[in-house]
């Protein structure tokens, strides 16, 4: 396979490189790239071919988007590139006083009619262009109903300042709704979900894969890497890295946990059996799941991006994505249990059932 193996993403017309450049690491920050290293990382990610290219509104406070922006039009590519883009982070630029309460300025934030049309316009300004190939609703704010975002992506679409929507971060209800009102109304859904995906991150395949095919959305894996803990770099005795789980880990949870080092012991004996890299062995297992579209690269470095990108030319053999499947298997929760063969074969009198498109 190679980033010019292009292939729908979920249910549309839009053509992706099975790696996409993830852009958070563009802009000032302590685990990011500067200007000229971005430059360097971006032109890297097109010399391969690749076509999908990955920000937010958020990423180092809007200064991604300009480099991005920037970048395309230095290139003079932005008609081969499928530009993606986020909203929902509150992007607030006024606090608001004491007297009127503190915080930020609530319609900044979330999903709602008003946040999205300001998010966009911003958004579109640094980016420097009329229209976003992909508008990703970047976090489930809770609040906003359903019917609300479908109505408002999808006149950004019929009014041409998006060409499809999608949704990150949000519960698989959420997307499927979202995608059953489109189609009954007739009306731009969702193409896709961007999830946090990895071998040390799996719970998603529970409940939102069956949703992403049942409502034709590709899925797209972030932080396929772990945020590094599956290059190898970080040891059992040894955590101490300059990466960015090195210092306060902005995600949460912590990577290094007795669960992870098993799953990275294994990673590495299937990356000397491959020759190559953990990194790219696990991006390698990522991209080969079923349902995965496109999977989300990140780098801070150009040698860091060379070494992921070549991931799309190697294939695991039956036995390495067994032992990787079985090693980093997630904790069967309770729509495992309804879905089992067992289940299914009790349900049809003792007959083993092929269900459609399986
Ligand atoms: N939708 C969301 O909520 C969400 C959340 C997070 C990310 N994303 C998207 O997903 C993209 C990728 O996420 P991610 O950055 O977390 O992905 P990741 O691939 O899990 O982690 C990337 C980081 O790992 C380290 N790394 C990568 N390749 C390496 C290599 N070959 N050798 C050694 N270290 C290496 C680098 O950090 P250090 O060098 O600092 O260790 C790099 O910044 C982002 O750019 C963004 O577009 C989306």
């Amino acid at each position: 396979m190679s980033l010019t193996n292009f292939r729908a993403l979920g249910r549309s017309g839009l053509v992706v490189s099975p790696l996409a450049l993830g852009t958070m690491t563009f802009g000032p920050g302590g685990w990011n790239a500067d200007e000229a290293a971005s430059r360097e990382i971006f032109h890297a990610y097109r010399e391969a071919g690749g076509n999908f290219v990955d920000t937010a509104d958020i990423y180092s406070g809007g200064v991604s988007e300009e480099l991005v922006g920037k970048f395309i039009r230095e290139t003079g590519s932005r008609d081969d590139i499928v530009l993606a883009t986020k909203f929902g982070f509150n992007g607030s630029s006024s606090p608001l006083t004491a007297t009127q309460g503190g915080g930020a300025n609530p319609h900044a934030g979330g999903a709602g009619s008003k946040n999205i049309h300001r998010a966009l316009d911003a958004s579109l300004r640094r980016l420097g262009t009329d229209y976003v190939d992909l508008y990703w609703m970047h976090i489930w704010d809770g609040v906003t109903p359903v019917e609300e975002i479908v109505q408002t992506l999808g006149d950004l679409v019929r009014a041409g300042k998006i060409r499809h929507y999608a949704f990150s971060d949000m519960p698989a209800w959420v997307a499927m709704k979202a995608a059953t009102i489109a189609a009954e109304r007739r009306v731009p859904g969702p193409i896709a979900m961007q999830l946090e995906y990895s071998l040390v991150a799996r719970e998603v395949e529970a409940e939102h894969f069956p949703a992403a095919q049942e409502g034709g959305m590709g899925v797209m894996p972030w932080s396929p890497l772990a945020g590094g803990f599956l290059t190898g770099k970080y040891n059992r005795d040894d955590t101490v890295d300059t990466g960015r789980l090195s210092g306060a880990n902005p995600f949460g949870d912590s990577k290094f946990t007795d669960r992870n080092w098993t799953i990275l012991d294994t990673l590495r004996e299937v990356a000397v059996e491959l020759d190559c890299e953990p990194a790219q062995a696990a991006l390698a297992w990522a991209m080969s799941r079923p349902g995965v579209a496109s999977t989300l690269v990140g780098a801070r470095t150009v040698a860091q991006l060379t070494g992921n990108l070549s991931a799309a030319s190697i294939s695991l053999n039956d036995d390495q994505m067994r032992r990787l499947n079985e090693v980093s298997a997630p904790v069967p929760g309770f729509t495992s249990s309804l879905v089992s063969p067992e289940v299914r074969k009790m349900l049809y009198g003792g007959h083993e059932i092929t269900a459609w498109g399986e």
